[in-house]
């Protein structure tokens, strides 16, 4: 009996850890996207348009670049995207794949409270 116990924990965790490995990935490959199409207006640092019109936006009450935010939710990230807001252009399918966009989605929601957790917007 203990030793059945002991290889469903074992199994437990390495499936755990399998579905950790996937989404470090998902999350690599999402830090590629946005660094190709997005950092050039979404970057730290200055004279960045995406980041200098967030910080006007929210008057500093939230990080101007997208990558220190802590509240975005990827249904925001996603409409965002593929619709354009102001200057920003919308991504069009051929440029930003369903897949490309669901990397750059669960990298940047990474730091965003996860259900029952509360938001740190920074205020
Ligand atoms: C040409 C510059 C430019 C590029 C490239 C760009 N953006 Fe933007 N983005 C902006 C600007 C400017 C805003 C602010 C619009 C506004 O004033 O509401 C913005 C807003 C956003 C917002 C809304 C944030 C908020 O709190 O309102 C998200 C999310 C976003 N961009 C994600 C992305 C992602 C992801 C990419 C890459 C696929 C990207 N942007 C590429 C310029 C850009």
């Amino acid at each position: 009996m203990n030793r059945v116990f002991r290889v469903v924990i074992a199994c437990v965790m390495l499936s755990a850890s399998a579905a950790y490995a996937q989404s470090d990935a998902t999350r690599q490959k999402g830090n590629e996207v946005f660094q190709y199409w997005c950092a050039t207006c979404h970057g730290r640092g200055a004279g960045m348009p995406g980041t200098i019109a967030l910080t006007a936006k929210y008057k500093g009450a939230l990080p101007g670049a997208l990558e220190d935010r802590t509240d975005l939710t990827p249904q925001a990230v996603r409409f965002v995207v593929r619709n354009g807001a102001a200057i920003m252009p919308f991504f069009r399918k051929t440029e930003v794949s369903d897949a490309d966009l669901d990397a750059i989605t669960e990298y940047l929601v990474r730091r965003s409270p996860q259900p029952g957790e509360r938001a740190n917007t920074g205020r």
